[in-house]
């Protein structure tokens, strides 16, 4: 309780209820040199939802949410069991809370179940039981990494891990990706730092071109919400496929020096 979980964080950024002074206080701290991290985690839940409902209705109707965080309002199943009753979708977290809360929020939908698991240990996300009940491999999956690389160390290959688990799943899959990324390698240090110095695991902030490893072999869907083949197609996450919005590479406001690079991109 008093060392931050980046779990509880979010939470607290998100309006929820679910953390403690410790979160807060972090929060507070990290908002010194990001003014706009509320914003920032809004941003990031409302890319997820929007992914979800364009995926589902690219007909996959099966999800693994990896890193899937403490449940809020809109969460994974809501939306892809809106827009496809017989969606199917296996959250994973290796948080406690989250296990806590998740399991309460699942029992309301046979097709949802929670498992609590560190994703660097692939055999044991898809090998579980929950998982098989769920999901089958030989059809297309949507493999969620909303907000997630970037709590992994380099050590933890993370790239690589989506790599081997992506070679598991069958062609149409796809992944909904983002990740904290920077231009500027001191904005990007201080963040890390600081989130490292209160003694939370937690990975790097990594440059666009690093985090873009994870569309590797994939085919990278169009950000526009028209689907028009224009620009970048790895984009900041408050615009990706935003009905107001024009997709931007990162932020248009040069003050503002860290953003969630986000994309969905197919294995075809
Ligand atoms: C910033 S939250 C993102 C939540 C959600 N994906 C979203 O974007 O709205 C990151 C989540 O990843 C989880 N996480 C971090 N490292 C993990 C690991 N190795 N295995 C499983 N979950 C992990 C944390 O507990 C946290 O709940």
């Amino acid at each position: 309780m008093d060392t931050p979980s980046i779990a509880r964080m979010y939470d607290y950024l998100l309006g929820g209820k679910d953390n403690f002074e410790a979160d807060r206080e972090a929060c507070e701290e990290l908002a010194k040199g990001i003014p706009e991290l509320v914003a920032f985690a809004n941003d990031n839940r409302a890319f997820l939802g929007r992914a979800v409902e364009y995926v589902s209705r690219q007909g996959v109707e099966q999800f693994l949410d990896l890193g899937a965080g403490l449940p809020t309002t809109e969460n994974t199943h809501h939306v892809a069991q809106r827009a496809n009753p017989g969606a199917r979708v296996v959250y994973v977290d290796h948080d406690p809370i989250v296990l806590a809360h998740g399991r309460a929020l699942v029992t309301d939908s046979a097709g949802t179940a929670f498992l609590m698991a560190d994703i660097r240990d692939t055999d044991q996300v898809l090998s579980a039981p929950e998982t098989h009940r769920l999901i089958d491999t030989d059809q297309p999956v949507c493999v969620m990494l909303v907000s997630l690389l970037h709590c992994l160390p380099d050590e933890s290959d993370p790239f690589g891990m989506v790599r081997s688990l992506l070679d598991r799943l069958a062609p149409g899959s796809c992944v909904i990706f983002s990740h904290i990324v920077s231009d500027d390698p001191e904005a990007a240090a201080w963040m890390t730092e600081k989130i490292l110095s209160f003694g939370t695991p937690w990975g790097r902030v990594r440059s666009p071109e690093e985090a873009s490893a994870v569309f590797s072999g994939l085919e990278l869907v169009s950000p526009w919400i028209d689907g028009r083949d224009q620009g970048p197609r790895a984009v900041d996450c408050a615009t990706w496929r935003h009905p107001d919005r024009d997709p931007l590479r990162r932020p248009d406001d040069p003050e503002i020096k860290r953003w969630e690079m986000s994309g969905v991109a197919f294995k075809r």
